[in-house]
């Protein structure tokens, strides 16, 4: 591994995690042999054998018992150098950098045809997100016709703590980059490079066209001020850094700047670090990626993918990869955890509620609002909406059928449950 910064450590540490968990011979076997730094003497956040850490790129590169480099420092220069010799040597690379794919890319892609040796780079565009498999393989039948997408993280975080808390450009910059989605310079963030280099890797896959830095236009977000947010709200707009590939005119126009996105667009809804690309192919029609796009984990998962696509055609076909443990048993609808919408036709007269309230409460089902909405003053009853906290399916299922005996409660019309999200921004 060339690098065990915040996307290294997390590599490593997935390395070590999956050798441990796995039962032997259920997966290729990934063996750490060689990390290449700049400074053995820094604190890391993972731990790697003794002996393993260096600053001689050739005790990686010319070792003959590496198959596999992962190149995780950054940067043009040397990573270019290190991932020719690495291709040179017949060994497989795994990158998750953007700059060299796009600046070099076609050298590298050839270079790599030419020693029939894998280059894979899932993890430069779009954190965890599977865009560049999904290009290549699953839409191969696909003429593609536009790519819209949010590809950069650290500026999708600062423009949605801008947007929503009002947070001042510096402090929202400063934690990204403790969150560890900035670039080392993270001026690449600020200024669009990360993202202009991201969509021309992705023009490369999706319409087989070189796209050379300068032929793509590019802005970034530094002029974007608190009071853009105020006056864009108020014409139902917010403000994302876009990265657009189009056809027009029988060509392709290439674009990255902060725009107007209006605020009922699924994309006006992607903030933090996520990053979403739409693709529209003509059989597909239009397809929403969307995950988390910078950060350690998510990155690893991209590049571990990689990596695991190439040991598994070593290890030779057919092996599983995917370990999560032993079998898990599947669970009885009862083990279910949500709060309930109840809709009632009730009695309406006084101590009803009190009546369905305690057969709630009897059940261990705290009532969390409750409305009542038509009455029907000919039949005497009226419709009550109850919102519960959160309570177990068995439970629930028991007070509903205690429900629809209790005298007060002429019907019990329905019963639906309400899904949780966990918030991913
Ligand atoms: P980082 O935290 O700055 O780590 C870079 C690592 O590379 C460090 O360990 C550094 O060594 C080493 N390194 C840099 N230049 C070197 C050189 N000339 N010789 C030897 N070692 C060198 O960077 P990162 O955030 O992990 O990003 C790594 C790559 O992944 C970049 O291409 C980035 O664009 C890409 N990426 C990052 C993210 C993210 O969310 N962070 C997401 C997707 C892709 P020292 O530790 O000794 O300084
Ligand atoms: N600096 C990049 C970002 C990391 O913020 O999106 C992911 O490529």
């Amino acid at each position: 591994m060339l690098g065990l910064g915040v996307v290294g450590s997390a590599v490593a540490q997935a390395i070590q995690r999956r050798s441990c968990d796995s039962p032997h011979g259920s997966s290729p076997p990934l063996d750490l042999r060689g990390v290449l730094v700049r400074d053995t003497s820094r604190q890391r956040s993972v731990e790697v054998p003794a002996g393993v850490i260096s600053t001689d790129p050739a005790s990686i590169l010319e070792n003959d018992r590496i198959s596999i480099i992962v190149e995780v420092m950054g940067g043009e220069t040397p990573a270019f150098e290190y991932i020719s010799a690495a291709l040179r040597a017949g060994k497989h690379v795994v990158t998750a950098n953007k700059e060299v794919l796009c600046k070099r890319g076609d050298e590298l892609i050839s270079l790599a045809a030419e020693n029939n040796v894998r280059l894979y780079y899932e993890a430069s565009v779009g954190g965890g997100i599977p865009i560049l498999g999904t290009l290549s393989d699953d839409l191969l039948a696909n003429k593609i016709l536009s790519l819209r997408a949010i590809i950069n993280g650290t500026t999708n975080y600062i423009l949605t703590r801008m947007a929503r808390e009002g947070t001042s450009f510096e402090d929202a910059l400063s934690e990204a980059q403790a969150l560890g989605y900035a670039e080392a310079d993270p001026t690449s963030d600020l200024d669009g490079f990360d993202a202009l280099y991201k969509i021309s890797i992705l023009t490369r896959l999706a319409f087989h066209s070189s796209a050379p830095v300068d032929a793509i236009y590019r802005e970034g977000i530094r002029n974007i001020h608190a009071k853009d947010f105020r006056y864009a709200q108020e014409l139902g707009y917010t403000i994302k850094l876009l990265a657009v590939a189009q056809r027009a005119d029988g060509g392709l126009l290439l674009r990255v700047h902060p725009a107007l996105v209006p605020l009922d667009v699924p994309m006006a809804g992607v903030n933090g670090a996520l990053n979403v690309v739409e693709v529209e192919g003509d059989l597909v029609g239009p397809l929403w990626l969307q995950g988390r796009g910078a950060g350690a984990e998510p990155t690893a998962s991209a590049v571990m993918g990689d990596l695991l696509r190439i040991a598994r055609e070593l290890h030779g076909s057919g092996a599983p990869v995917r370990y999560d443990g032993p079998g898990l048993h599947l669970l009885p609808m009862d083990e279910h955890e949500c709060m309930y919408y109840l809709r009632v036709t009730a009695v309406d007269r006084a101590g009803v509620l009190a009546k369905i309230a305690s057969v709630l409460g009897e059940a261990g089902i705290s009532i969390r609002s409750v409305l009542q909405m038509d009455t029907d003053d000919e039949r005497g009853v009226a419709d009550l909406v109850i919102m519960t906290h959160s309570a177990r399916e068995v439970n629930m299922q028991s007070a509903a059928d205690r429900l629809r005996n209790l005298d007060v409660v002429a019907a019990l019309d329905n019963l639906v449950r309400v899904e949780t999200y966990s918030d991913v921004d």
